[in-house]
C-alpha cells in the first residue's frame, strides 16, 4: 500500500481552493471542490504547464498555458490540446490535514 504524505491543511485550503505540493519530489496539484479534495499531477500532458495555477471551475481545471482543461476528480483531459490524462493521487483526511498517496 502506498504510503500517505500529508500535504496541506482544510484552513488552507477552503472550497474553489488549489495548492501545489511535493510529495516523494513529484509536483502534486491539491484541489477543494466543495469540501471534496483531489490530487493530480501539477504537470500539463500537453506541453507540462502547471494545473495548481489555472483557474478551477466546478470539477475542472483549466491549463493556464493554452487552456486544456481536466477533470480533477479523475485526471481526464476534456478538450484539446490535452488527449492523455494526468495522474490522479488518493487523498485522504484526518482531522484537519489531507494526505495525498501517489498513485503510479
Ligand atoms: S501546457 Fe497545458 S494546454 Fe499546453
Amino acid at each position: 500500500m502506498a504510503d500517505f504524505f500529508k500535504v496541506t491543511t482544510r484552513d488552507a485550503l477552503p472550497p474553489g481552493g488549489k495548492a501545489l505540493a511535493e510529495v516523494d519530489g513529484r509536483p502534486i496539484a491539491v484541489f477543494n471542490v466543495d469540501g471534496t479534495f483531489y490530487a493530480i499531477d501539477d504537470v500539463c500532458t500537453h506541453d507540462g504547464g502547471p494545473l495548481a495555477e489555472g483557474e478551477l471551475e466546478g470539477v475542472e481545471v483549466r491549463c493556464p498555458r493554452h487552456g486544456a482543461r481536466f477533470d480533477v476528480r479523475t485526471g481526464k483531459a476534456l478538450c484539446m490540446p490535452a488527449f492523455e490524462p494526468v495522474t490522479s493521487h488518493a487523498v485522504e483526511v484526518h482531522g484537519d490535514d489531507i494526505y495525498v498517496a501517489l498513485n503510479d
